[in-house]
């Protein structure tokens, strides 16, 4: 992997829309030492959400690009990524990045750009997803950390943490609960991926040299 030869720390471009609950467990877990990296910048494609402000009070440089000012979704992509390869990132991390991506951007970062879905995948791609699985009465929920690939969050599954579902839970109480989840896979396996741990190979995810034909679990 090359590292930035300024702090000679490997480099993240964090891609958001909006809370950023995720971007700032990963500030935290840097701030913690349990993430031994660096995020050159955040780059949001809405302006003024919440995450933007949590990178500039951590003292993260943003990029706000608005897609809505882009004619095509092909030009703003080839745009964004413009920017993106402007801080020379070792690792694109999608976190809550509310936009379908073309193949040719994804291609672009295959085996370096990762994304967190809130969903025991390949179960509930897409959206809403926890109110699909309260419709369905399913009694397992959770969430997945994904190889970003150009099928729709159909990457190879890294690592997933189990969530039940409660008799009592609502979309807003299982979205809780999941997130405390998010919060603890998400740095963890980008860790993995800046010890030089964890890589893509063809459509297989790796980590420690072997293929990860079932996805790394959290255990709570
Ligand atoms: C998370 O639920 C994540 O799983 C999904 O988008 C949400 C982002 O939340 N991809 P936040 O902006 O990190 O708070």
């Amino acid at each position: 992997m090359s590292l930035n030869k300024q702090t000679a720390l490997p480099t993240l471009v964090v891609l958001i829309s909006g809370s950023g609950s995720n971007l700032q467990a990963i500030i935290n877990a840097i701030k913690a030492g349990r993430l031994n990296a660096r995020i050159a910048a955040v780059i949001s494609n809405r302006a003024d959400v919440l995450g933007l402000q949590r990178a500039t009070d951590a003292g993260i440089p943003t990029v706000t690009l608005d897609h809505t000012r882009f004619d095509s979704r092909a030009a703003f992509d080839q745009a964004l990524q413009a920017q993106i390869d402007g801080f020379e990132p070792d690792l694109v991390v999608l976190a809550g990045f509310m936009r379908i991506l073309t193949p040719d951007f994804v291609r672009h970062y295959a085996g370096r750009m990762l994304n967190i879905h809130p969903s025991l995948l390949p179960l509930y791609k897409g959206i809403h997803t926890h109110r699909r699985v309260l419709e369905d009465g399913g009694h397992e929920h959770g969430v997945s950390v994904h190889f970003v690939t150009p099928e729709l969050d159909g990457g190879p599954v890294i690592i997933q943490a189990k969530v039940p579902v409660l008799p009592s839970d609502t979309e807003q109480s299982l979205a809780q609960r999941i997130q405390e989840q998010e919060h603890i896979i998400y740095p963890r396996a980008i860790q993995w991926f800046v010890e030089g741990r964890l890589t893509l190979e063809g459509n297989q995810a790796m980590l420690d040299g072997k293929a990860l034909t079932r996805p790394a679990q959290h255990l709570n």
